[in-house]
C-alpha cells in the first residue's frame, strides 16, 4: 500500500480470514460511504484478535493488555513489550492510534525520533545541517 495505509491492517486480516467480498468491494476498499474514521474509532471497530503488526504478528489485544497490565505508554513501550513496529515500522500510526484509543490522547507519551538509531535528529533537521 502507498499513501494512507491506515486501513491496511484491517484489510490484511480479511485476507487472512479469506472474508468474501463478492459485490462489496468499494465498501471494502473505501469504507462505509467513503467516510474517513479517526484512528480511535477505528481501533475500536477492530475485534481483539485483529493484527495491527504484521510482521510480528501482533494483535490489538496484545498491545491493549501492554498498555493496562505493563503499563506501556508510547510507541516505544509497546516496542520493547510486544516487538509491534520493531520491524519495517509501518503500523506505528496503528499502535498510537490503539494508545489513544485506550489512554486518550492525553494519557500517550510522544518521544522524539531520529532518522535512524543513530541520531536524535529527524530527516528535516539532518537536511536543514546540511544546509539544502
Ligand atoms: S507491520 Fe509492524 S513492524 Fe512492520
Amino acid at each position: 500500500m502507498f499513501g494512507d495505509i491506515s486501513d491496511g491492517s484491517r484489510l490484511f486480516s480479511m485476507i487472512r480470514n479469506g472474508d468474501d467480498v463478492t459485490r462489496k468491494e468499494i465498501e471494502v476498499l473505501l469504507g462505509s460511504g467513503g467516510s474517513v474514521a479517526s484512528g480511535a474509532d477505528r481501533v475500536a471497530a477492530m475485534s481483539d484478535d485483529e493484527i495491527i503488526c504484521g510482521c510480528n504478528g501482533v494483535s490489538k489485544r496484545t498491545i491493549v493488555d501492554a498498555i493496562n497490565e505493563k503499563g506501556c505508554t508510547s510507541v516505544n513501550d509497546i516496542k520493547a513489550c510486544t516487538k509491534a513496529s520493531a520491524s519495517c515500522g509501518g503500523c506505528k500510526p496503528l499502535v498510537a492510534d490503539v494508545l489513544t484509543y485506550v489512554l486518550g490522547a492525553d494519557g500517550v507519551k510522544t518521544v522524539k525520533e531520529g532518522i535512524c538509531g543513530c541520531t536524535t535528529l529527524s530527516r528535516d533537521e539532518v537536511v536543514d545541517g546540511i544546509g539544502y
